[in-house]
């Protein structure tokens, strides 16, 4: 349960519908909420409870954890959900309709942001299915342009379909506040089990054993200028984070500044 004095009751603007189970939606933003690029936020929806005697309102509240999308500077909230057949949360957040109500906790939450790094050059954004979603809040974000001198972004899905945000991401090559750093931007696109023309078509700790990632990227991984984010199948997390390791990358520690940080979806 959480206390109705720590979230508020937002209403859905947009929705976009990507693949038959991936959509984005867009939320109003309760004016003093704030966050770090790469955090989530905590969202509920209310379903029916009937026959629950100590809820008098026949309806509860699935909270569950989203990682924001859209720019810190956004008047709205962005999302990009996926859609688990029989969910608790998305069943019921899959039927909603512009003008419903989502709830919104008023903390933000998570470490995936860039201030949890030491110094570097190139930023990996290593993401699998709405796994990308925190990584478009951080390109979203000027400082992070500034701050490297290559921003890497390696998506992998099943299907070509599933390639959400292509456009915003292909975009900031000609966006007028970022093009000028446009240079900066690599995106890789990994497609696992359907062949589509440019994409590579292994797993990411695959790609990266064998040195194909580095080589399609034209950068290394390499200690001394990489930091890298991994977010989303935990199984994905976990595999790359072996890898990884392995060359000797670390999540920060007791305030020692690593250059790993993860994040686990389920
Ligand atoms: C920190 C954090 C951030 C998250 N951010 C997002 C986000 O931005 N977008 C999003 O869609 N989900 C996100 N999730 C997952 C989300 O919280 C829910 O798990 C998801 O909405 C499904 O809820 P559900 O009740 O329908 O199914 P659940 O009962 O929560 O999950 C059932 C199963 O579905 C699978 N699953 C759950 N989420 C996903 C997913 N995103 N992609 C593929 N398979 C999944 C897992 O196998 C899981 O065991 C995040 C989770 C965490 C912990
Ligand atoms: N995507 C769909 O077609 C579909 C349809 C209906 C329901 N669902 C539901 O959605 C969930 C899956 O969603 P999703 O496709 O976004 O997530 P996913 O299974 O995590 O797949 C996304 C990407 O991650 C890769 N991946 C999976 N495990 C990995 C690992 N251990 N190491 C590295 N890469 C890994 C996948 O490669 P691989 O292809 O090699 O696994 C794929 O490229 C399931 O719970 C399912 O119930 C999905």
């Amino acid at each position: 349960m959480v206390a109705p004095d720590k979230y508020t009751a937002e209403k859905i603007l947009w929705i976009h519908p990507w693949a038959p189970n991936l959509f984005s939606f867009r939320l109003t933003r309760y004016a003093g909420f704030r966050f770090t690029p790469g955090q989530f936020a905590r969202l509920g929806v209310a379903k029916p409870d009937p026959d629950n005697p100590k809820n008098p309102s026949g309806t509860r509240i699935v909270w569950r954890a989203y990682s924001i999308v859209s720019a810190s500077y956004d008047e709205h909230l962005e999302f990009y959900s996926i859609v688990i057949p029989g969910g608790d949360f998305t069943s019921e957040l899959s039927r909603l309709r512009v003008g419903d109500t989502v709830y919104v906790e008023k903390m933000n939450y998570g470490f995936l942001t860039c201030d949890r790094f030491e110094r570097g050059k190139d930023l990996w954004l290593l993401a699998t299915g709405t796994g990308l979603a925190p990584f478009i809040s951080i390109l979203w974000e000027h400082k992070t342009w500034d701050d490297y001198e290559n921003l890497i972004v390696v998506h992998s899905v099943r299907y070509p379909n599933e390639l959400a945000y292509q456009q915003t991401i292909e975009g900031f090559r000609a966006h007028k506040h970022f093009r000028a750093r446009a240079r900066k931007l690599r995106y890789v696109q990994v497609v696992t089990r359907a062949k589509f023309d440019g994409a590579l078509g292994q797993r990411i700790p695959a790609l990266i054993e064998s040195g194909q990632l580095e080589s399609r990227v034209g950068v290394g991984l390499d200690l001394s200028r990489s930091r890298v984010m991994i977010c989303g199948n935990p199984e994905m997390v976990t595999d790359t984070r072996k890898r990884l390791t392995a060359r000797g990358f670390s999540t920060s520690r007791r305030g020692v500044p690593g250059q790993l940080a993860v994040e686990n979806y389920w």
